[in-house]
């Protein structure tokens, strides 16, 4: 199972299971709970990462029982396995919530072309980019997919990423597309994260169907008509994503293909105004997306559209960075007007080659002038509402999932701070070790 829903008894049943003993985390500066609604929150509700000292968390059964003091704790579990923070900052796991982590080699030799100033859609359109990793993937076996992906996964956790969606959209046909989320689901059976499933059928219109108007369209009406079926009928991802840009797939396209996800059961994305601005954020919303993502571009009636909507605006800055973009998204505004933002990494071989969520943080702070609270909102209950999960995970309170990080820092504030580094020493998921460095467990 790669998605858990909240509070559902079979989770229980298998979280008790796997959690005999109560566990209580104890001896930590801070406490980031983010406690509050277990809703996205939007606008000024971001202001406040519920940060508390002095207190200790117990799990139990996968989940988190009770955030108080450490000996009242003590006496409501004995015999509770102890976990000593050492002062150092306990906070929910991160939830990144847009890459791309299926993908075969890294795309290094792009980085050079756009520094000589060659830019992103250029690349493409000279067979490059996206379409490079497309014939990459084809020639890869699962098993190597399956293996390529696993260690960059560890590598996100080792940052304390405890839930990661993924994407497919390296494939862009219907069997390549459907071995790419096979390889996630298995992924999900292999590591302790969690994983979320999104079918990104449409990330590119593939060369080989790029010769004509009706070359183009018999392929639109593929992954509606013959991909799209067989992603919902094997339970396969629980949304569906379009890169929505001018270049790529058009406003029409894109409202074709998720309007028929959204009949089938899936929930949605969309890659919107990344780069220019096209009309993306108002169709999110007006399609009652889950999340918009990018944003880089987006125009003022696109940013009403999303504060009046229930769309969460997932921001990238590391894209922005990496592809050498002297532009952010402007995340002011859009916590100004009232919306709700996420943060996360973006991660894949073209434009955000990154694992480290906390750098994401950093560019959140010094780029897209969000507090240090807004930055870990977005990448906690706002990741988790951008996957439909907020009543779940995100949050150090009771009844949510154990999802925790342990970083060697004496303050949350420290986290963006020492950029680029890697603080985390410990993640746990349902109250499982997930990954781990040099932790005292008594
Ligand atoms: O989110 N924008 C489209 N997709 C990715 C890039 C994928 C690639 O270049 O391989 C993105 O930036
Ligand atoms: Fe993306």
């Amino acid at each position: 199972m790669t998605i858990e829903e909240p509070r559902d008894a079979a989770t229980d049943e298998r979280d008790d299971a796997i959690t005999a003993r109560a566990t209580l985390f104890v001896g930590a500066t801070q406490v980031v709970t983010c406690e509050g609604p277990a809703r996205a929150r939007r606008g000024g509700e971001m202001a406040d990462a519920g940060i508390r000292r002095g207190v200790s968390v117990a799990v139990a059964g996968g989940r988190i029982a009770a955030v108080g003091d450490q000996s009242v704790l003590e006496r409501t579990y004995p015999g509770a396995e102890v976990v000593e923070c050492g002062g150092r900052v306990l906070a929910p796991g991160w939830v990144d919530s847009h890459t791309h982590a299926i993908f075969g080699r890294p795309r290094a030799d792009e980085q050079e072309l756009r520094a000589a100033g060659v830019d992103y859609l250029e690349i493409a359109r000279r067979g490059g980019g996206i379409h490079a990793s497309v014939r990459d993937l084809r020639e890869r076996s699962d098993d190597a997919l399956h293996a390529l992906a696993l260690g960059r996964l560890r590598r996100l956790a080792a940052y304390g990423t405890t839930t990661v969606e993924i994407k497919s959209g390296y494939g862009l046909t219907v069997e390549d597309e459907l071995r790419t989320l096979a390889v996630i689901r298995r992924l999900a059976a292999t590591l302790p994260m969690r994983l979320v499933p999104t079918w990104l059928g449409a990330h590119e219109i593939p060369l080989e169907a790029r010769a004509t108007p009706a070359a183009r369209n018999r392929y639109v009406q593929m992954l509606v008509h013959e991909m799209l079926p067989r992603v919902a009928a094997g339970g396969l991802a629980r949304f569906a994503d379009v890169f929505c840009e001018p270049g790529v797939f058009t406003l029409d396209e894109t409202r074709t293909i998720l309007t028929a996800a959204r009949a089938a059961g899936l929930l949605l994305k969309l890659h919107a105004d990344e780069l220019a601005p096209g009309g993306g954020a108002e169709l999110a919303a007006s399609l009652g997306a889950t999340s918009a993502d990018h944003l880089g571009a987006v125009t003022a009636a696109g940013i009403a559209a999303l504060a009046g909507s229930g769309t969460v605006a997932t921001l990238l800055p590391g894209t922005m960075l990496f592809l050498g973009r002297r532009t952010q998204a402007p995340a002011r505004e859009l916590i100004e007007a009232g919306a709700a933002i996420a943060l996360a990494t973006d991660f894949n071989p073209g434009t955000s080659p990154t694992p480290n969520l906390p750098l994401v943080l950093t560019l959140g702070v010094s780029q897209l002038r969000l507090s240090v609270a807004e930055a870990v909102i977005a990448a906690t209950v706002n990741g988790a509402a951008a996957l439909g999960l907020a009543e779940a995970i995100g949050q150090i309170a009771p009844g949510f999932s154990a999802d925790l990080a342990l970083y060697d820092v004496e303050d949350v504030r420290e986290l963006p701070y020492w950029y680029g580094d890697r603080r985390c020493v410990g993640s746990w998921v349902r109250g499982k070790p997930c990954s781990q460095f040099d932790l005292a467990i008594t």
